[in-house]
């Protein structure tokens, strides 16, 4: 079902026939060297489309989903994850193909989520979490007006929020 759609791309639910496409860019070194996953089979997407599909989400805390990033008419390039952190804030992550980088369609899509959670749940904060190597990640987030909140050097990860304005 598609949920979201911007000038370039459609955002949609996942199904168990997109497992082999998300596994073959999530196992790629690149992709995963800024991930928690040393491997990803179809196995594994399998079973996450599995338990997203299986619990409703319903903007509570804890409820999770997953969406598949497709270019309009085209194939999947990527994919958004969304934890509720509370009923007003979530946490977003997002995985694109590197065949697809360097087209600004994490960015596309990833300010598209927010909009769209924002039009539709009382969100007044949304965090992300990165690896401080993850320059990519970084530029990302700086653009869509996150901000650096925290940061482990021992765990080497970044921490960052951005806050919804009340007219937005
Ligand atoms: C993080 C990740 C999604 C960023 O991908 P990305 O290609 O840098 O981001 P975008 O798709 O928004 O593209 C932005 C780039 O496209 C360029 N660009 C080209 N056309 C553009 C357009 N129409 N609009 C915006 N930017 C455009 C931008 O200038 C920017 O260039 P840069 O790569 O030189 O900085 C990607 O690196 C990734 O999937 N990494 C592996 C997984 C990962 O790290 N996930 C995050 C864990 S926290």
């Amino acid at each position: 079902m598609i949920v979201i759609e911007t000038e370039r791309l459609q955002i949609r639910t996942l199904d168990e026939s997109d497992a082999p496409r998300m596994a073959e860019y999530r196992n790629k070194r690149e992709v995963k060297q800024y991930q928690s996953w040393r491997h990803y089979s179809v196995r594994d997407a399998k079973k996450l489309i599995r338990m997203i599909n299986k619990y409703p989400f319903r903007g509570e805390r804890y409820d999770m989903m997953q969406y598949a990033v497709d270019i309009k008419g085209g194939i999947m390039i990527g994919d958004l994850h969304i934890t509720m952190t509370g009923k007003r804030s979530f946490m977003i992550g997002y995985t694109f193909d590197s065949l697809y980088w360097h087209h600004g369609y994490a960015r596309e899509s990833v300010a598209a989520l927010i909009d769209y959670m924002v039009a539709n749940y009382p969100i007044k904060k949304v965090l992300a979490y990165i690896m401080t190597y993850n320059e990519a990640s970084r530029r990302l987030l700086l653009d869509l007006g996150f901000e650096k909140f925290d940061e482990s050097k021992f765990l080497r990860e970044e921490s960052y929020q951005k806050f919804i304005e009340e007219d937005t």
